[in-house]
């Protein structure tokens, strides 16, 4: 059994790997952390839905030598900035690691900076992989330490991979993207709370969203463009799921058939991609607690391709993604344990 310790089990994310590594075959959960304010809860108590499920008292100190001995795999689904603070000590363990933060995501230091703050370690970014499997799929089996994508960054990019990859696309890009509550986190946020987003939905952070340039580094590179994104999310009132529809103007006038059949044959061994049929779009209902990104594809005009993504941002935007990765990074049968397509 892989033993895995789980940094931020309190939070959304957390539990979501809880949840999923207790059903996976060959993983045991043997070490989880909160903050050090909540004190040392059962985990039950925290995730009352995994009572008589597995018994883990959780730790609110870090005892290094306790970790680096009961563990060999470490998630870390913390907010960004406490994923950095604590990753030299955690690399100085050995073990393998994932990073479900922002922290990691980017190559270019000074990007992190302008969007999020002052980098603590940037001696650490280039050992990071991108973990998107999709595209990176040997760099993660072969590397010990991945950052896993932001969830926003997840629907789009993998919504626009087959025609930026295939220079297709004009650099330019525009997504809206419309995500259920949890991804803002389990934290307290007036805008958050119930009252406030249920029968309602509205824009944020309108083309100043922290994922934009997660978006535009990963395109740009898939393309060997400068790629650019308008982006604009959507608080909608659900718990989870992100849809995101995104609008691509063509360098050459396409035909339906021949766009449908490249993302057909570009995503035809991924086995949580799914490709609808042309013209229809994907829903987040189909997705909900699956490991599945469904894409749909239309062209509006012979230049210009909508296509649409829906994911569930906990599963495929975070905690699912990470345990796709985990299962590549340890040589482990990849869809382990989630359905894959036929
Ligand atoms: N939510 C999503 O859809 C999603 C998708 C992709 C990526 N992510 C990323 O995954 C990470 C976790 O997101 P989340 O939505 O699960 O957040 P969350 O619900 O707010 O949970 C954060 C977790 O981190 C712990 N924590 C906070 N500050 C800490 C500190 N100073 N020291 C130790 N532990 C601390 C919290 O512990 P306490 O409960 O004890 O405070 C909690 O367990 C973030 O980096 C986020 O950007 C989230």
């Amino acid at each position: 059994m892989l033993r895995a310790g789980i940094f931020g089990i309190s939070g959304y994310a957390g539990q979501k790997l809880v949840e999923i590594l207790l059903s996976h075959p060959r993983v045991a959960i043997t070490q989880g952390f909160v903050s050090p304010e909540r004190g040392t809860p059962e985990i039950s108590d925290i995730m009352p839905r995994a009572k008589n499920l597995i018994s883990l008292r959780c730790e609110n100190k870090y005892d290094w030598k306790k970790i680096g001995e009961g563990c060999d795999i470490l998630f870390l689904a913390l907010p960004h900035s406490v994923s950095m603070k604590l990753m030299p000590e955690i690399l100085d363990l050995g073990k393998k690691v994932v990073d479900l933060s922002a922290d990691f995501r980017f190559s270019n230091l000074s990007t992190y900076e302008k969007w999020y703050q002052k980098h603590a370690c940037p001696q650490y970014l280039d050992r990071f992989v991108y973990g998107l499997p999709e595209m990176n799929r040997k760099a993660i089996s072969e590397s010990s330490t991945v950052a896993n994508p932001g969830c926003y960054p997840t629907s789009v990019i993998l919504a626009m991979l087959p025609l930026a990859s295939g220079g297709l696309m004009e650099e330019s890009v525009i997504a809206d993207s419309k995500s259920g509550v949890t991804g803002a986190g389990r934290s307290l946020k007036l805008e958050n709370i119930f009252a406030e987003c249920n029968e309602n939905m509205k824009a944020y952070k309108i083309g100043e969203h922290r994922h934009a340039p997660e978006v535009e580094e990963v395109l740009s590179r898939a393309s060997g463009k400068n790629c650019s994104l308008t982006f604009v999310p959507h608080l909608v009132p659900f718990n989870q799921g992100i849809l995101s529809t995104c609008y691509a103007r063509l360098r050459e006038p396409a035909e339906a058939g021949i766009l449908q059949a490249l993302y057909e044959d570009f995503y035809r061994d991924e086995p949580f991609v799914r490709i609808m049929d042309y013209g229809t779009s994907p829903a987040v209902k189909n997705v909900l607690n699956t490991n599945f990104c469904d894409i749909g594809i239309k062209l509006v005009n012979e230049r210009l391709a909508v296509v649409i993504s829906a994911i569930d941002n906990l599963v495929k935007g975070a905690a699912g993604q990470a345990v796709h990765n985990m299962n590549l990074m340890t040589g482990m049968e990849e869809t382990l344990p989630f359905f894959r397509k036929m």
